[in-house]
């Protein structure tokens, strides 16, 4: 049953007069004269979750979203009532619950202004098909609010106005506004009056959010079963609500190697193995950095998961080994299904063991893709978990595959009209039994988290790297992921960046697209503009079906190859300010592009921006989306901006024509910031790094970077092997001051620091390094006048 609209439903039941209040701990219970039981728990005093019974009764409380490791404790809690309502106070929010109804008003506790307010509220409406209910909410839209969020939809970022399905689905080609594709993340942020809330509804059904479209005044959110749960999370900073969102359903369990941040290189398919030694080669001969290699499904025997074509592949690992000699990673396919064949091992081994998918009534659910006719595993089972990342031994272990690509595992199911199982497949959900309804948009999410065990067992001591299709909200914590099947359009391009975006804003940065599209054949200047946005998306791979032709870097012309070159070296440069971007994620879930929106919500030009975003925290950035530009016009949020290319400082707060030739695109870089650089390797590893450079950008008044540094693979960082600098930098007129705070155990290689001055507005009549009066000469490099220190200098004064 399709629920088409939250208000035309005659059937609707509300909750009545609240009778019963008790209060356990951090959870408090209010019950109503018709059994409805609402359980509101303190999380934190900014995050409430409110989950509703209409039976008395509650679920097994169990989700795949919430991360072990949230954050929980209050500083304050009280709790009053007055004649008309309960009233719950923690030192951010003040939450009202009215006695007559249990609907709910949130107030920010500094200033007493409402946040957020339930129209109708929890509402409901019996499912006579399937048992349960079909649960709902309704909150009142405040004025000028806008929204933001909801993992990949490929539309307008602001979300006002719109509505959206959450029901992860394999979408071949997918367009603009269509919905829903490939992911399920149930989250969204509400802005207005500067003030930004997040609602998280965890809810794995089919789920619908409502963006005042229906009605303008309202926005809701219903799901096709299971409970009305969500989590209130209060900013009132949106990128402090995206964090708290990514506390509550997991940050990145590790950092990815660094190699996982370089360029990777994919098609469907390389085989043979020649066809593979000769595009990796084409990468060193031409000097274009790359890192990774992908193998798409030809490798297999058969489509047959964990087993080679030995045609095309005689020896992978002498293929791997020598792939990995040349700085190669090798990436391979995993799908989740497995051929019907009886003297296929793994087939044999699942069926025996009793792990595949099974249909209501008792036969297996089977479906076609790729091998053929399939079974499926049932990765909602840990015991199956534990087996699919067993299965990985041979591969990682004994073969030498660095990284696994999990695909179709929405699942996808071919020849179909519903594109997946039907709804009376059954799963085990963790001990929780229940039908597909509940269970798909988890399917993929459970399949990377069995892949990631896998990896994380067999390639110890290095980091797992794997990446996904399908997603639900807490996906983040195992794998990266990719967009899908777009096409080589510029419409896409467009999408793209949006979607990176929005993913990121949805607590699920380590994201990327298919560069130059998926479907179809680009155009070389096409192709360049995507690469130009693909080195500032976090994930960084071109891939495409193949089957329209090649589109590799030198599959254009030479022209296309020089650019695209010059800026996957930029991305190799960039390689350090990314990874110490990709450790704040790590550590507290900042998300490593933010949309202008989340940059500066104050300023409301940015509420509708769609196009530039801020690569990590200091780096500005604006794609070119058409053809036969010579620049565009662009937003540049408030303070003051260095042109990267011309170092040319401009006043943000409007809307300005920047050029940008095929060979350049806007960047901007924000005053006061101290952006680190690697020398350009052709792959991670490839050299010593004996010096690293940082840009200086000068500003008068304060600003803080960072860099941080470990082995770059491995675990040491994780006991204190790791090596933080903060960096603060002080501009008057006539001094610069930067002062460097170290904390962690590690030593990098180089000892020295190569410093780049940028718009410094006076001439340097000296130097104090440490306290020490330096000469010019001593510290000056030779040919290009970069100022050279030790890496662990305390404090350097440049004097005017
Ligand atoms: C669909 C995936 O989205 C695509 O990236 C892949 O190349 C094909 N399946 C073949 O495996």
């Amino acid at each position: 049953m399709i629920v088409n609209t939250e208000l035309e439903n005659k059937g609707n039941l509300f909750p009545s007069k609240i009778i019963n209040f008790r209060k356990d701990v951090d959870t408090l219970y209010f019950t109503a004269e018709n059994d409805v039981v609402l359980q509101m728990r303190i999380v934190r005093d900014s995050v409430l979750r409110f989950r509703y019974t209409t039976t008395g009764t509650f679920e097994n409380d169990f989700s795949y979203a919430i991360t072990k490791y949230a954050s929980t404790g209050y500083n304050h809690l009280a709790i009053e009532e007055d004649e008309e309502k309960y009233i719950v106070t923690t030192s951010k929010l003040i939450c009202h619950i009215a006695k007559t109804n249990m609907r709910i008003q949130l107030y920010d506790a500094k200033d007493n202004t409402l946040v957020n307010e339930d129209e109708l509220g929890f509402h409901w409406e019996e499912s006579y098909e399937y048992g349960g209910n079909i649960v709902k909410m309704s909150k009142t839209v405040n004025e000028r609010e806008s929204y933001f969020g909801l993992g990949d939809k490929p539309d307008h970022l602001n979300l006002k106005g719109k509505r959206f399905q959450n029901w992860v689905t394999d979408s071949y080609a997918y367009g603009k506004h269509t919905d829903p594709i490939y992911k399920a993340i149930p989250f969204y942020t509400g802005l207005h009056h500067n003030k930004a809330y997040g609602i998280f509804f965890d809810n794995t059904f089919r789920s619908y959010f409502d963006f005042a479209q229906e009605r303008r005044n309202v926005t809701s959110f219903w799901a096709q079963g299971g409970e009305m749960n969500y989590y209130f999370i209060y900013g009132p900073q949106m990128q402090d609500v995206v964090e708290s969102y990514t506390d509550l359903t997991g940050k990145p369990h590790q950092l990815p190697p660094l190699w996982a941040l370089g360029y990777h290189q994919c098609k469907w398919s390389y085989y043979p193995e020649s066809n593979v030694k000769e595009v990796t080669q084409k990468f060193r001969d031409l000097k274009i950095p790359c890192d990774a290699i992908y193998l798409d499904i030809d490798y297999m025997d058969g489509f047959r998961c964990f087993t080679w074509n030995k045609n095309h592949f005689p020896d992978p690992k002498r293929m791997v080994k020598e792939l990995a000699d040349d700085g190669f990673k090798t990436v391979a396919i995993i799908d989740p299904g497995i051929k019907i064949d009886k003297d296929y091992d793994v087939f044999k081994e699942a069926l025996d063991k009793d792990y595949f998918c099974k249909r209501a009534d008792g036969p297996y659910m089977k479906g076609k893709v790729w091998p053929g006719e399939c079974y499926f595993p049932d990765f909602t089972k840990p015991e199956v978990r534990d087996w699919w990342s067993g299965l990985f031994k041979e591969l990682i272990e004994d073969v030498g595959i660095k990284g696994v690509w999990n695909d179709m595992n929405e699942p996808a199911v071919m020849e179909v009209p519903n594109k997946t199982f039907p709804d009376d497949v059954r799963h085990d959900y963790d001990g929780n039994p229940c039908s597909h309804r509940k269970a798909h948009n988890v399917y993929g999410m459970q399949m990377a988290r069995a892949t990631y065990q896998g990896l994380k067992k067999f390639n110890y001591p290095k980091r797992p790297f794997v990446i996904t299709r399908a997603a639900y909200s807490g996906t983040q914590r195992y794998t990266s992921t990719w967009t899908g099947d777009n096409v080589a359009t510029w419409e896409h391009l467009w999408i793209a960046n949006v979607q990176a975006q929005r993913m990121s804003m949805s607590g699920f940065s380590f994201v990327g697209s298919d560069i130059g599209g998926f479907a179809e054949q680009p155009q070389g200047e096409l192709f360049t503009r995507w690469i130009q946005l693909g080195i500032f998306h976090p994930f960084c791979r071109v891939h495409s079906s193949g089957d329209h032709g090649d589109q590799e870097p030198w599959a254009f012309d030479e022209d296309v190859t020089d650019v695209v070159r010059k800026f996957v070296e930029l991305r190799y440069q960039l390689l350090p300010y990314l990874y110490t971007a990709f450790w704040n994620l790590v550590d507290h879930g900042t998300p490593l592009l933010k949309s202008l929106v989340m940059f500066d919500q104050e300023d409301h030009q940015t509420h509708y921006r769609t196009d530039e975003f801020v690569f990590g925290d200091k780096i500005l950035v604006c794609p070119i989306q058409e053809p036969n530009s010579k620049g565009r016009r662009m937003y540049i949020p408030r303070g003051k901006w260095y042109n990267f290319w011309t170092d040319e400082l401009v006043e943000g707060g409007k809307e300005k024509w920047v050029d940008a030739e095929i060979d350049s695109m806007p960047i901007f870089v924000q005053e006061g910031a101290i952006i680190p650089k690697y020398p350009v390797q052709q792959y991670v590893g490839e050299k010593e790094i004996d010096e690293v450079t940082l840009d200086v950008y000068y500003k008068e008044g304060k600003e803080r970077s960072q860099l941080f540094d470990d082995a770059h693979d491995g675990y040491d960082y994780t006991k204190g092997r790791y090596s933080l600098r903060t960096f603060k930098l002080t501009g008057k007129p006539n001094e610069l001051i930067i002062q460097q705070h170290k904390e962690g155990k590690f030593e990098a290689k180089y000892e020295k620091f190569r410093l780049n001055l940028h718009g410094l507005p006076f001439e340097i009549k000296e130097i104090q390094l440490d306290n020490v009066t330096v000469s010019l000469t001593d510290v000056k490099a030779a040919t290009t006048g970069a100022m050279i220190v030790d890496k662990d200098f305390s404090e350097i004064h440049i004097i005017g």
